[in-house]
């Protein structure tokens, strides 16, 4: 009759939880009670961990074992706590000594033959347990290199159950990561290549400049979504912080880029006007995962064809948009998943989407339904519109070279670095972020400048809300 205890992490969302896990052998009839809120994967734990013990050559003890999680009020969901649970079980029959589970989190699913398998969500589990002041980790072997990128913490790699065992009995090495890959951004696609559409360009540089939402309105083929793409490559590179960030959420998406974990670039993410809510927003059943609007966190979330997408998903965006957070509900509590995008929508002016406007057949009642699907709350924080006209001229020797990337970059890299020593003292890095009282008392503009806006808002003809955008994309170009 012994008593043993490892340590795992809970994950909700981003956020971590350290779990203890106290492993009982006790008297009574044999079997296995795993108490502590575990959801259904959980509850399966008990018979891999079991079939993993034997299938590694251990015996199985035979009595009454109790298997308790604790923060015991916290719901506990999916694989990962495998591998804790086995060693605890182990420690407790005194097969293996228990004293190095008392500074190591063990993170891993176990397979029935006792291989440890990847789970989601390995990057912010050791934030979590650096937090919380542990030194050692256990992870699966495949997640090695993202577990790496968190510094401050002993990381170690485990093939199969028994590595693991021989380690805790100071018999046997566990691997350690290789060198931290710093993934260098893909060149982005050149601006360069886009022809025309002099406003839509002023539009997108004004938008990489103060971090504004952006409306691309015009007919097809002219250049929407080439320019909404270029968009990453005019943004400054992501702050370390926001980088793991980053690589936390894609890490729990299961979605982390072949070519190395941390990313410095800002991602740029298209969901499709057929995504579910889940698929847009976050959710699904066990680890609730991140949709696509964390997905492009600290990066551009572009939503093309936007008045295809049905009135739900569009409705979905709000909390998101306003919050710079998602909370994903569930039966027991929520999750939360940053989201903190700059949006681009493409539209089309019209359902039947001709070419050239001339040819357009829609009723003009079709025609103003259209944009007006996006709904008025959402077209309210989208700070810039732009109309692209069809393109004329193609050919080299028709047009005049445009402005690359590079050019336009460097005069957005001034301008966001003027606006970060703006808002130095009050925390904020772009105009976006800022409130409207706050724009109004710093910037004093002259009675000249501010004119047209309070005779707009006198007439009617915008809101407060619309005089505050219009200030705010003033403050951008400056
Ligand atoms: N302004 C433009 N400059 C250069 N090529 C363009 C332009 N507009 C459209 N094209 C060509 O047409 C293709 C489709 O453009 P796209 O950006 O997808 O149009 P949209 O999103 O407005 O329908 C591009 O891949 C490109 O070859
Ligand atoms: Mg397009
Ligand atoms: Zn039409």
């Amino acid at each position: 009759m012994r008593l043993a205890r490892a340590w795992s992490v809970a994950l909700y969302g981003v956020d971590g939880q350290l779990v203890e896990i106290e492993a009982d052998i006790g008297i009574g009839l044999p079997g296995v009670h795993l108490v502590g809120l575990p959801d259904a994967a959980l509850h399966e734990s008990k018979d891999r961990v079991r079939a993993a013990v034997v299938n590694s050559g251990w015996d199985w003890p035979n009595r009454r074992i109790t298997l308790a999680l604790s923060p015991a009020t916290l719901r506990k969901a999916g694989s990962g706590f495998d591998l804790a649970l086995a060693c605890a079980v182990l420690a407790a029959a005194g097969a293996v000594p228990g004293s190095r589970l008392e500074n190591t989190v063990l993170i891993g699913e176990l397979a029935l033959d006792g291989r440890v398998r990847p789970v989601r969500g390995v990057l912010p589990c050791l934030l979590a347990a650096r937090r919380s002041g542990s030194r050692t980790v256990v992870v699966p072997s495949e997640t090695l290199s993202e577990a790496a990128v968190v510094e401050g913490l002993e990381v170690l790699g485990a093939n199969c159950l028994n590595e693991v065992l021989s380690w805790l009995a100071g018999e046997g090495p566990l691997a350690a990561p290789g060198p931290v890959d710093v993934e260098l951004p893909p060149p982005p696609p050149e601006l360069a290549d886009v022809v025309g559409q002099p406003d839509a360009r002023q539009a997108l540089e004004v938008a990489a400049a103060g971090g504004h939402h952006l409306l691309l309105i015009g007919p097809p083929g002219t250049g929407k979504t080439m320019l909404a793409q270029r968009l990453i490559g005019l943004l400054p590179a992501l702050h370390p912080d926001e980088a793991l960030q980053l690589a936390a959420i894609r890490s729990v998406a299961g979605r982390l880029p072949p070519t190395g974990p941390l990313s410095m670039a800002p991602p740029f993410v298209a969901p499709h006007h057929s995504s579910s809510v889940a698929a847009l927003v976050g959710g699904g059943s066990g680890l609730a995962k991140p949709g696509a609007v964390s997905l492009a966190h600290r990066g551009v979330l572009f939503m093309d064809e936007a008045p295809e997408f049905a009135p739900h998903l569009l409705e979905s965006l709000r909390t998101p948009l306003e919050e710079g957070e998602v909370r994903v509900a569930r039966a027991d509590g929520s999750v939360r998943y940053p989201s903190r995008f700059q949006l681009v929508m493409a539209a089309n002016p019209c359902p039947c989407a001709p070419a050239h406007d001339r040819d357009c057949i829609c009723p003009s009642s079709a025609r103003r339904r259209y944009l007006g699907r996006l709904s008025g709350p959402l077209l309210d924080r989208v700070d810039l519109r732009a109309a692209l006209e069809p393109v004329v001229a193609l050919s080299a020797a028709d047009v005049r070279p445009e402005e690359s990337t590079e050019t336009v970059r460097a005069r957005v890299l001034i301008a966001r670095v003027a606006a970060a020593a703006r808002w130095a003292d009050l925390g904020w890095r772009s105009n976006v972020e800022v409130p409207g009282p706050v724009l109004r008392s710093r910037f004093r503009l002259p009675r000249s400048v501010v004119r047209p806006l309070d005779d707009a808002l006198r007439r009617g003809e915008i809101t407060a809300r619309g005089a505050d955008r219009a200030l705010r994309v003033t403050s951008a170009v400056r």
